[in-house]
């Protein structure tokens, strides 16, 4: 081998352990750096939320919005009124409002068809179960003759209740006031409206 070859050989092995030195000790600082700079961060992140005094949380606290359950009014304690003294007072424009949770089951109009329910036209005084081509579930008490205000009022009330296995999937109406104003408005979609009941 040539001494200028051998020389540079050496030179370049020099040359690549300088290089490893250079890179070992840079690396080492910078990972002495970033031991520094984040255990500094974190000392003062953790003095900060520890919030001596005045310090400002709102970063920190989490906002939890509390939805208040709003209490509804039980219509359970409904107040000492007869059904008489509401439909004295009833509202039947109020009342064709209350019809729309009937509407997807029940047409009230003159020559309306039965639909999932059977047809309401001048259902108020009507016997019980009657209208023409609806297949009843049986389980409206035609014993109980008409629907008269009463009965009605019942029924409407919660109909599982008064006519238990009815096919009627309706919950109920808990205020007296809606089913009284409900009633005088489907009494009014009549030929023959019954007479307000006697106090
Ligand atoms: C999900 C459908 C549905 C809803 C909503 C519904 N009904 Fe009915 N309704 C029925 C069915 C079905 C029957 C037949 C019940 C049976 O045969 O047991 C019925 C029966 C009746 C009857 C008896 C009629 C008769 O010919 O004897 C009346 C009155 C009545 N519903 C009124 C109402 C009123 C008023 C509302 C609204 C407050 C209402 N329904 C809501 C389905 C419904």
């Amino acid at each position: 081998m040539a001494p200028a070859v051998a020389a540079y050989r050496v030179r370049m092995q020099m040359d690549a352990f300088e290089f490893n030195k250079i890179v070992g000790a840079t690396t080492g600082a910078l990972m002495i750096f970033l031991v520094i700079t984040f255990g500094t961060e974190m000392y003062f992140d953790k003095k900060k939320h520890a919030g001596h005094g005045d310090g400002d949380h709102s970063a920190l606290a989490y906002s939890i919005e509390i939805e208040e359950e709003e209490e509804v009014a039980e219509a359970d304690a409904e107040p000492e009124i007869s059904l008489a003294a509401l439909l004295a007072s009833a509202d039947i424009g109020k009342g064709e409002k209350v019809f729309n949770k009937c509407k997807a089951c029940h047409n009230a109009e003159q020559g309306g068809g039965n639909k999932t329910g059977p047809a309401l036209w001048a259902v108020m005084g009507r016997d019980i179960g009657v209208a023409d081509g609806f297949n009843y579930s049986g389980s409206l008490p035609s014993d109980q003759g008409a629907w008269t205000w009463e009965n009605m009022n019942a029924f409407l009330t919660k109909p599982s209740d008064w006519a238990p296995g009815t096919s009627m999937a309706f919950g109920g109406l808990r205020k007296a006031e809606d089913r009284a104003n409900l009633m005088a408005w489907m009494n009014s979609m009549s030929d023959a409206p019954l007479p307000a009941p006697a106090e």
